[in-house]
């Protein structure tokens, strides 16, 4: 388990997955903000890679996110596009709906930061996000990733062409002070 301040980065279990997905991939227009594709319905009980990496590719590492206080499940979250030769990787997270605005988004990022940074080692970290997910784009800031540039039109969202935005973080710059992350 990763602890941050308010959350905790563990292991997907087995009955976190129907709940991540009733709340988070089955909700389209969730799925289709946070993934770079069509949604597609998944069958109940197939095997669905955005859920249940596995630990077979070991360019993603995988997490279920909980509240400290009471180990409630409450998202989930990823270090994925590891590359081992440049040192870098990108991050993701998705919280359930009544998890949304307490600050456990900001929590995740900087915990994921650690792990990425002190645990693997990495040089950089990556976030690309919709321009108009405020919510995200602050997480990512209050942990001192830079915006590095805007892919204007880059992302097919439900009838309309977005722009995404591409932050940066590189390991000298982040500011080592979640003095509360343990392994
Ligand atoms: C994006 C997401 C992970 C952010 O986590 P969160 O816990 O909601 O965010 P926090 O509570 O840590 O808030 C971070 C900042 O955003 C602001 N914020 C939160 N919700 C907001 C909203 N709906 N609109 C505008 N600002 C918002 C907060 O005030 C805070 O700002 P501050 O740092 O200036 O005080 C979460 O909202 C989520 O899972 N959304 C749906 C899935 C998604 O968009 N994933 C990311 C795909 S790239």
């Amino acid at each position: 388990m990763l602890r941050g301040t308010k959350i905790g980065l563990r292991a997907r279990h087995e009955d976190d997955i129907p709940i991540l997905r009733t709340e988070l991939y089955d909700d389209v227009v969730n799925a289709a903000r946070a993934e770079s594709g069509p949604w597609r319905p998944i069958r109940p009980g197939s095997k669905d890679q955005r859920l249940d990496a596995d630990g077979e590719d070991p360019g993603i590492v995988q997490f279920s996110v909980v509240e400290l206080e009471g180990d409630t499940l409450v998202g989930t979250a990823a270090l994925w596009g590891i590359d081992s030769h440049n040192r870098s990787a990108h991050i993701g997270l998705g919280l359930l709906p009544s998890s949304r605005g307490k600050g456990y988004g900001t929590d995740v990022v900087a915990t994921l930061c650690h792990y990425g940074f002190v645990v693997f080692g990495l040089r950089r970290l990556q976030i690309e996000t919709l321009a108009d997910n405020t919510a995200m784009l602050r997480s990512a800031e209050r942990n001192g990733f830079v915006r590095e540039g805007v892919l204007r039109s880059s992302a097919w969202v439900m009838g309309e062409f977005l722009d995404e935005v591409l932050l940066g973080l590189l390991v000298q710059e982040w500011k080592q002070d979640s003095k509360a992350w343990k392994a």
